[in-house]
């Protein structure tokens, strides 16, 4: 089974609901025909409802950036897995770095707000990465196998049909300095290894890993052209109509060519 190819963006705290609109169908102009991978928009939660109002007679699929992990009670200024499937949403991000950073959310919180994600019929987005003074230290495999098991503990791998994993080296998000091509790839044939002594080769060949951080339309062939990178999980660069479908229609050239 071929795996998906994925290109998804991450608006994280930016865009009003006029600027959200603007946007969504800016891309749905540019990215209308395209065919061949999904993909997946996470606006802020304030948006959700009147982009997925857009999306809805688009392949475009809408994401949240974060969920709590729990169904419901009281958990004041929280949002429910199904008060976002209740907005349209399909996916949502779990574990970026910067909830592991400003929220200090661990791998337990993960695991278990993935566990809720798929137990509420969401895709799940899981983010893994390492900081720049533990790669310097040697240490981002083992970073990303903690990150990795602890955040998949107790998930089945008939579950894993609906995990996306997105390897995004904190030190590369928002600094305009990716990972090169080659350390990508590294660390994305170092997940696949771990995902088949976990669950096999036919579930870890068939899951989609994207690389995340400074992605941008001149850098997108090399990265995709990695063979264990199957798409993107794009910040700054969703931003704009013109740098995300750039993304999008370049990215997907490249890995349809290699395929
Ligand atoms: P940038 O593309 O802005 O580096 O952000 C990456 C990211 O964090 C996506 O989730």
């Amino acid at each position: 089974m071929e795996r998906d190819i994925i290109f998804a963006g991450n608006w994280k705290m930016n865009k009003v609901i006029k600027e959200a609109l603007d946007l969504v169908n800016g891309l749905k102009r540019e990215l209308l025909d395209i065919e061949g991978c999904k993909i997946v928009i996470a606006p802020p939660y304030t948006a959700l409802t009147c982009i997925n109002d857009v999306l809805l007679d688009t392949d475009i699929a809408l994401s949240a950036q974060n969920m709590f992990g729990e169904d419901s009670g009281a958990y004041t200024g929280e949002i429910s897995p199904a008060m976002l499937k209740d907005t349209g949403c399909e996916y949502a991000i779990i574990g970026h770095s910067e909830r592991r950073k400003y929220f200090k959310e661990n791998e337990e919180i993960i695991n278990s707000k993935i566990k809720l994600a798929l137990a509420n019929e969401l895709r799940a987005i899981f983010c893994i990465g390492e900081t720049l003074s533990e790669r310097e230290e040697n240490k981002t495999m083992d970073i990303i196998q903690t990150q990795l098991l602890g955040g998949l503990k107790d998930i089945s791998s008939q579950d894993m049909s609906n995990v996306i994993v997105a390897y995004e080296p904190v030190w590369a998000i928002g600094t305009g300095m990716n990972a090169t091509p080659a350390q990508a790839e590294e660390v994305h044939a170092f997940i696949r290894g771990k995902l088949t002594e976990l669950y096999g080769v036919e579930t870890a060949e068939s899951t989609t890993i994207l690389y995340g951080g400074s992605v941008k339309s001149e850098n997108i062939e090399e990265l995709m052209s990695e063979i264990d990178i199957d798409g993107a999980l794009v910040g700054g660069a969703s931003l704009t109509i013109a740098h995300f479908s750039e993304i999008v229609k370049k990215g997907l050239n490249t890995k349809l060519q290699r395929r």
